[in-house]
C-alpha cells in the first residue's frame, strides 16, 4: 500500500518521537527529514557551500553522531533557507514518501511542499517554553554544557527563520490536524495521533 503521513511542526515539539511511535505501530518506514538539512548544515561548518554540500550528501552523512548538536541544528536552519538546498533534497524525499509498505516524514514543509497530497497530516506543536525544556534537558542529557536560557533563545531564533523564509516556510498544511503536545505524555500524544491517521486510513482503505 503507498500511503503517505506527513508531520510537520516546529523545533522539539515531539514530531520525531510521534513518527516513530507512528511508524512502529502501522509498520511504516520513517524518514526524519530534519537529519537531511542538520547533514547539510554539518558539512557547511567544516568550509562547504551549502548548495555544494547538499548536491554532495551522502547516506553516510545521515548516520553521524554529532547531527544532534544546537551548533548543526543552528547550521541546518541556515542552509535551510537556500532554495538550491531545498531543491537537491526534493526528489530523495518524495521518493521515499511514496515507497511500498506507507512512508512517515516529519519536518517543517511536509504536508505543504513536499507532500501536498499525503494522506494524513499532523502539525505538531507545543509551547516554545514547553519545547526547550525538553530539549535542554536532552542536550544536558547527551552531556552539553549548555543553560536553559541558551536553549529557549536558540529555539525561538530557528522558529522564527523557519517561519519566516520565503521558501517552504514553517506553517500548517491547510487540511492538517494541529496536536498541541504541551501538555501531553508521550502515550497519549501517540494515541492522538494515530486515532486521527487510522481516521483517515480508515477513509482510503
Ligand atoms: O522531533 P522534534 O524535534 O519535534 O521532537 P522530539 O525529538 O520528538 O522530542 C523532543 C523531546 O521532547 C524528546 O526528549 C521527547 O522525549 C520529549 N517529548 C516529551 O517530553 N513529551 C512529548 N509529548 C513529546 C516529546
Ligand atoms: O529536531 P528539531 O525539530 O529541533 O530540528 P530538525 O527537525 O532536525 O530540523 C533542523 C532544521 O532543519 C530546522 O530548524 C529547519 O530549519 C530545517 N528543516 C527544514 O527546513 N525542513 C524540513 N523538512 C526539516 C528541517
Amino acid at each position: 500500500m503507498r500511503f503517505t503521513i506527513a508531520i510537520d511542526g516546529p523545533a522539539a515539539a515531539g514530531k520525531g518521537t510521534i513518527s516513530k511511535g507512528v511508524a512502529a505501530h502501522f509498520g511504516f518506514a520513517h524518514l526524519d527529514t530534519g537529519l537531511l538539512y542538520r547533514a547539510v548544515g554539518r558539512r557547511t561548518l567544516l568550509g562547504e557551500q551549502p548548495k555544494t554540500a547538499a548536491l554532495a550528501l551522502l547516506p553516510e552523512d545521515l548516520n553521524r553522531d554529532d547531527l544532534r548538536t544546537a551548533e548543526v541544528a543552528q547550521a541546518a536552519s541556515r542552509v535551510a533557507v537556500v532554495p538550491e538546498v531545498r531543491a537537491a533534497l526534493l526528489d530523495f524525499q518524495r521518493a521515499f514518501a511514496r515507497r511500498a509498505g506507507g512512508a512517515v516524514l516529519d519536518g517543517r514543509d511536509i504536508g505543504t511542499v513536499i507532500c501536498p497530497n499525503a494522506e494524513a497530516k499532523l502539525f505538531v506543536t507545543a509551547s516554545a517554553e514547553v519545547r526547550a525544556q525538553r530539549r535542554y534537558l536532552e542536550l544536558t542529557g547527551n552531556g552539553s554544557q549548555v543553560t536553559r536560557d541558551q536553549v529557549l533563545a536558540d529555539v525561538k531564533e530557528r522558529d522564527a527563520r523557519d517561519m519566516e523564509r520565503s521558501e517552504a516556510p514553517l506553517k500548517p498544511a491547510l487540511d492538517a490536524v494541529t496536536i498541541d503536545t504541551s501538555s501531553l505524555s508521550i502515550p497519549d500524544a501517540l494515541r492522538l495521533a494515530i486515532e486521527q491517521i487510522q481516521l483517515k486510513i480508515s477513509v482510503a482503505g
